[in-house]
């Protein structure tokens, strides 16, 4: 009975029962349950493997499927220049343009979007979503920064500047709606390097909790080559999209730079996307919780057009402290340390067109003053030796300056 049951071969039970004249009604029923029991194990380890084989099966289709897939050849992403009807132009990343067709289950195409495209016929298998934020947000530092205002040393008009600028309208948006005006859509840093200009731009991130979007310049040009002007255009919809927000494009000069001829085709890459972003800073007056912040340290060699009214038209100098700046910065920067007997005034006296970079240097170099000599604390004298030892290298490397 208990074989017919059973319709798998491979499994033998480990008694059979033979009911001699002996066996007794106990026993035989004993010797039943017993045989039930293993019955029962047997089926749920059937149960069990047949879980398992159809988890196997499902892994070696799944398998199956990712190996086709990389056998594919590779689609192409271009840009799609216009729609006719069945039939589109689009642009390689190259420059080359195509007329082609588009695949029938292909819908709402426009200019502008991005379309995944066959490489031998060049006819747009899809629509490509990628202008979406996702591929901009790699690009970009989108992070709250942790630098605050206690962070920075003097720059107090600086920073009651770009708090009227950028923090009051985002926080604050109601008092300039009452008052009737708008406030400007942000603001350009300058000055030497080292001086804290990417500090305050993170210090207002900070302050305002908007999202802070980082963006430097050279890199965008550089690394991004081709790319550039649509990156910016990435850039402000992701500000947009995540409003309050800042921008914050640093090294600035990379992008508008004013340029003697623009014969090369870099040059002309880089214009393409200095373009952008004047159209950018012209196109989003309507959204004033997107601020701009740009910053560099070559005023000198900025194209005007960034700095035109309705555009970055706030300048704020951002210049080499002075003597109760510098008491202020090696404050923030000695704050931590093991002092013993530094006369911070008399120091900084003797920091004479240092930047607030450099007055970090030279604390963290009297620090390892200290390290050397193998004492927890630091003392005055290794603040002196360690001014000396960053005047130098500053001298050393003055002759590749801009600023100085
Ligand atoms: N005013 C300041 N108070 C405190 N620290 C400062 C100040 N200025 C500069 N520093 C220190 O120097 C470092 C570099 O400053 P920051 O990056 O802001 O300079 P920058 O003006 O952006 O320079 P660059 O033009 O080279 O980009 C800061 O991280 C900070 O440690
Ligand atoms: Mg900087």
């Amino acid at each position: 009975m208990a074989k017919e049951e059973s319709t798998k071969e491979d499994f033998t039970y480990s008694q059979t029962i033979d009911p001699g004249p002996e066996m007794d009604a106990k026993a035989l029923t004993q010797a039943v349950n017993e045989l039930e029991d293993e019955n029962r194990a047997i089926r749920s380890t059937l149960t069990r493997l047949e879980e398992e084989s159809g988890m196997l099966r499902e892994l070696f289709n799944n398998a199956n499927k990712e190996l086709s897939n990389i056998k594919k050849p590779a689609l192409l992403v271009a840009d799609v220049v216009n729609v006719q009807g069945d039939k589109a132009i689009i642009k390689l990343p190259n420059g080359n343009k195509f007329y082609c067709y588009i695949a029938n289950d292909v819908k709402d195409l426009h200019s502008g979007d991005s379309a995944l495209v066959d490489q031998k016929s060049l006819n747009i298998v899809s629509k490509a979503s990628l202008s979406d934020s996702l591929e901009v947000e790699k690009f970009v530092i989108m992070q709250k920064p942790a630098e605050n205002w206690k962070h920075i040393g003097g720059l107090k008009d600086e920073i009651r500047e770009i708090k009227e600028i950028i923090e009051l309208p985002l926080l604050k948006p109601q008092l300039f709606e009452k008052v009737g005006i708008t406030p400007p859509k942000g603001l350009l840093l300058f000055g030497p390097p080292g001086t804290g200009k990417t500090l305050l731009a993170k210090a207002v991130a900070n302050s305002t909790n908007a999202t802070f979007i980082e963006v430097v310049g050279s890199e965008l040009v550089q690394k991004f080559i081709g790319e550039g002007a649509k990156l910016v255009k990435d850039i402000f919809a992701l500000a947009r999209k995540r409003a309050p927000a800042i921008v914050f494009i640093d090294e600035i000069d990379a992008l508008a730079a004013t340029r003697m001829d623009t014969g090369t085709s870099g040059e002309r890459e880089v214009n393409r996307t200095f373009m952008q972003l004047l159209a950018e800073l012209d196109g989003f007056e309507h959204l004033g919780n997107v601020k701009v912040i740009g910053a560099t340290n070559r005023i000198d060699i900025l194209d005007q057009a960034i700095i035109r009214p309705g555009r970055l038209d706030r300048l704020i100098e951002v210049g080499l402290p002075d003597v109760e700046g510098r008491l202020e910065i090696m404050r923030v920067h000695t704050q931590n340390m093991n002092l013993q007997k530094v006369q911070m005034k008399d120091l900084v006296q003797s920091m004479e067109n240092f930047s607030g970079a450099e007055i970090r240097a030279a604390c963290t170099e009297a620090g390892y003053f200290a390290i050397r000599q193998e004492r927890e604390f630091v003392t005055n004298d290794d603040f002196l030796q360690a001014i000396e030892k960053v005047r130098m290298e500053d001298e050393d490397s003055e002759d590749g300056k801009f600023f100085g």
